[in-house]
């Protein structure tokens, strides 16, 4: 079995990618790992800042390990709010300020299309390796759904009708970015 550490403290990314991930590999969570910090992700490519977060991890531990970096791309806000999601209403990261001020941003604007990026950064024995995502679909014009984080209950993915809010984290994972990228982390180790 492989064991790697993933960079996160956002235990609904740890569930959505464990639920992903067959018997053969074991993923760890900062916590788990007894990590406990808030790396930065000050640049303004997700690239860079899942590298960030990954050698972060990596010069603590010496261990395989790998982080991402995940953001709402929105056409008609130029790709805003893109690597700066998490703080799109200020430095607080609060989920539903980021959505009011999407939501405002969008009121009369009738193209709504957008998508979810992640980027996966690998350090395998040393080595950084990514892996992209991309979930296309468009912005509602108001919230659906309790389930799931983030932008969840203002997305509803390209083939459905639904917010991922609205969806159980099989059906979720049946469209995610996070999914697509993660499969093709797994291939590639599968492959090793
Ligand atoms: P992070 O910097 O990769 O943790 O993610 C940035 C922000 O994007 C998060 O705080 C969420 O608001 C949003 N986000 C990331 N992944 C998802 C998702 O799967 N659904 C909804 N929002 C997400």
């Amino acid at each position: 079995m492989y064991t790697l550490i993933f960079a996160t403290n956002n235990a609904h990314k740890v569930q959505e990618i464990q639920s992903l991930v067959g018997p053969d590999f074991k993923i760890i969570p900062l916590k788990e790992a007894g990590i406990d910090i808030d790396i930065p992700e000050p640049h303004d490519s997700f690239q860079d800042n899942a590298s960030e977060k990954a050698r972060t991890i990596f010069k603590m531990t010496k261990q395989n390990c790998f982080s991402e970096d995940t953001g709402l791309e929105i056409e008609a806000l130029n790709g805003a709010p893109g690597v700066k999601s998490a703080r799109y209403a200020g430095e607080h990261r609060d989920f539903q300020a980021n959505i009011d001020k999407v939501l405002l941003e969008l009121k009369h604007i009738e193209n709504r299309n957008a998508q979810f990026r992640t980027v996966i950064c690998l350090i395998w024995e040393n080595k950084e390796y990514f892996f992209e995502g991309i979930c296309t679909g468009h912005i509602a014009t108001e919230m659906h759904g309790a389930k799931g984080f983030g932008y969840d209950p203002i997305f509803i993915p390209t083939g459905s009708d639904k917010c991922f809010a609205e969806m159980t984290m099989v059906e979720k994972n049946s469209f995610s970015h996070r999914q697509k990228a993660v499969t093709k982390l797994f291939d590639f180790l599968r492959h090793k």
